[in-house]
């Protein structure tokens, strides 16, 4: 079992490439003074900043990820950004299937699952975003909407015991500004996951490949809640990841 705890920063389209490289270089700093192998950081900046971002992590301690991925190796997609491409600037890790993509680009449990079939091809990490909006968990649809996106997103994918998926349970209700979700939903929904994913890969392969954490409004102050190796092994942040006071502090709570 991988027992390391994920520290994911998803940037979204917040930081300016100057400001995306600033952080990143307090960040690495700090980081190589405070090195953990207990914990991985990985920043997700956007495509603009990807490059730059590159340049200063280079052999430290952070990993580089990308927001998303198109799932079409090479061909006339204007505007898409494929698996070769984000893996020459030294991408590692590629967010798939965000709610805020699911909303705003229509985003589909398709398009995920292709998403996440081109990136373990091509040996990259997907954190693959899954969790039920608020109108599902009204009518108490939220494990329904968990397994749909689990089984729709995972159909044929093939996984082997050198590559891994981060599965990123992100209820959308709880995504900030909102309030977070109670450690006990997310630690619900691990055990939904996992038993899902036990019809698509073997009992080894969900033990030691696949990742669950959690994301919506984590920060300083609720991390160690939600962190239990038994159920959820990091987390996602958006917010709390814009600045380096605040994703310092996060980091330090799980040290
Ligand atoms: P948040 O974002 O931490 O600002 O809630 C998390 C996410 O959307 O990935």
């Amino acid at each position: 079992m991988n027992n390391k705890i994920y520290i994911i920063a998803n940037w979204k389209m917040q930081l300016s490439r100057a400001d995306a490289v600033n952080l990143t270089k307090k960040i690495a700093a700090w980081s190589e003074e405070n090195f953990s192998d207990a914990i991985k950081v990985i920043v997700c900046p956007s495509f603009t900043a990807l490059q730059a971002v590159a340049d200063v992590i280079k052999s430290g301690t952070i990993s580089l990820g990308a927001q998303d991925v198109f799932y079409h190796i090479n061909g006339a997609y204007t505007g898409e950004i494929s698996v070769s491409q984000l893996q020459e600037l030294g991408v590692e890790h590629v967010i798939v299937g965000h709610s805020e993509r699911r909303l705003f680009q229509k985003e589909s449990d398709d398009d995920v699952n292709r998403k996440i079939k081109i990136l373990l091809e091509f040996n990259l990490t997907p954190i693959v975003c899954i969790g039920e909006t608020m109108d599902e968990r009204r009518i108490g649809k939220t494990d329904v909407s968990i397994i749909r996106q689990l089984v729709r997103g995972f159909e044929d994918i093939k996984l082997s015991p050198s590559k891994r998926i981060i599965i990123a349970y992100e209820p959308v209700w709880a995504i900030s500004p909102a309030p977070p979700a109670e450690p006990r939903d997310a630690f619900h929904a691990s055990q939904v996951i996992k038993r899902i994913l036990l019809e698509f890969f073997s009992p080894e392969l969900v033990a030691n490949n696949i990742t669950v954490i959690y994301g919506g409004s984590v920060d300083a102050g609720n991390i160690v809640d939600f962190i239990d190796n038994n159920f959820i092994q990091g987390v996602l942040v958006g917010g709390a990841s814009l600045k380096h006071e605040s994703l310092v502090n996060l980091i330090k709570k799980i040290k």
